[in-house]
């Protein structure tokens, strides 16, 4: 590199970092004034830190709610408009926030949601109807001895935010998929609703509602990329070998967890599985009490493999169902972020 390009280099990333100061330092003043009900200087301030940087999807929105309480709707309008054009940021969301509700009279809120039920319609149009037939991983078989007992590891584990900077191995992949919806009692020609028989995890009527996806970022002997789990295999099918990890990182809101993990597991469910026999209550309760028969398997399991992790289940779910490219039926539930302790 020659010296007036190393030069050049300093001083950008210098500049960036006195950039990045200054917007930070903006937007916290920003959303300081809003929590103290001033939606003026709140206002103001927004506006100073987009001119330092181009806005945060998040700040964005704050800055859309303080020009809404402070009678400014052109504002308030143009700032959504940005906001809205992630797909971070839900419909639901904006109709329930109170903030908000001068705009409601206002002919460009309809025409904003419009707009809003058009990209999640295109969204989902754009989702595949069945897991593809992707290339196959077989994963090594699962451990089923460990010198840590339950009791230690009920004990000790906790949700955990930082890793460690180390990869992953395949081996400790594999036995944390197994402990969470890998078969444990295999059943020949057992009915199709079983899908190869008793798992780790109970069920209830042994429906298993529940999808898996491994989202691998620094795995030995796994390429990166988004794998479907297959519990009657015990295999993963690539779906995509693209790094995704920014986009699953957004898709999560950048949570603290994505900066360090190596991998991380993504639940769904079709809950039509669970409803088609137990309707309601299936939706209601089923489904989510076998989430979290699962979510804690991966807990123990991880504590006793020295690897942390956490259950999330703050995402935007148009956002991770796009990027993971699930099937337009599920609905995703929980991310577990996964690295050394
Ligand atoms: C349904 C559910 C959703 C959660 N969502 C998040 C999340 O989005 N981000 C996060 O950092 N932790 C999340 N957690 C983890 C909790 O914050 C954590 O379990 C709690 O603070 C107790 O700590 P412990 O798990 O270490 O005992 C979630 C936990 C549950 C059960």
């Amino acid at each position: 590199m020659s010296k007036a390009v190393a030069v050049f280099v300093l001083i950008s990333c210098f500049c960036t970092a006195v950039f990045a100061q200054e917007y930070d330092q903006l937007v916290l003043e920003a959303s300081n004034k809003l929590l103290a009900s001033d939606y003026q200087a709140s206002l103001e301030l927004y506006r100073q830190a987009f001119q330092v940087e181009d806005g945060n999807i998040f700040d964005l929105y704050n800055a859309a709610c303080a020009a809404a309480l402070c009678g400014n709707s052109d504002a308030a309008f143009m700032y959504l408009e940005k906001a809205v054009n992630s797909n971070l940021i839900e419909k639901q969301w904006l109709e329930e926030d109170e903030d908000l509700v001068n705009l409601h009279s206002d002919s460009r809120w309809y025409t904003l949601l419009a707009a809003m039920d058009a990209r999640v319609d295109s969204v989902l149009a754009s989702l595949p109807e069945y897991h593809p037939e992707g290339s196959v991983v077989a994963l090594p078989q699962p451990r089923l001895s460990s010198d840590v007992s339950v009791e230690e590891a009920m004990q000790n584990r906790r949700s955990v935010r930082c890793y460690e900077d180390s990869p992953l191995t395949i081996a400790e992949v594999s036995q944390l998929l197994w402990s969470a919806y890998g078969l444990s009692y295999p059943v020949e020609n057992a009915p199709d609703f079983l899908r190869g028989g008793l798992r780790t995890a109970p069920s209830a009527g042994a429906l298993y509602p529940l999808e898996l996806y491994l989202v691998a970022r620094n795995v030995t002997d796994l390429d990166p990329g988004i794998y479907w789990y297959k519990s009657e295999t015990h295999e993963l099918v690539r779906m995509t070998g693209e790094d995704c990890w920014d986009e699953f990182s957004n898709a999560g809101f950048n949570q603290l967890h994505f900066e360090t993990a190596a991998a991380a597991i993504v639940y769904s469910a079709i809950f039509e599985r669970c409803t088609e026999k137990y309707g309601d209550r299936g939706r209601e309760r089923y489904v989510c009490m076998d989430l979290g028969h699962s979510a804690e398997n991966v807990y123990l399991q991880a504590y006793a493999l020295k690897i942390g992790t956490c259950a999330i289940g703050a995402f935007s779910d148009l956002a991770l169902k796009q990027v993971i490219r699930m099937t337009r039926i599920e609905v995703p539930l929980y991310i577990m972020p996964l690295g050394k302790v």
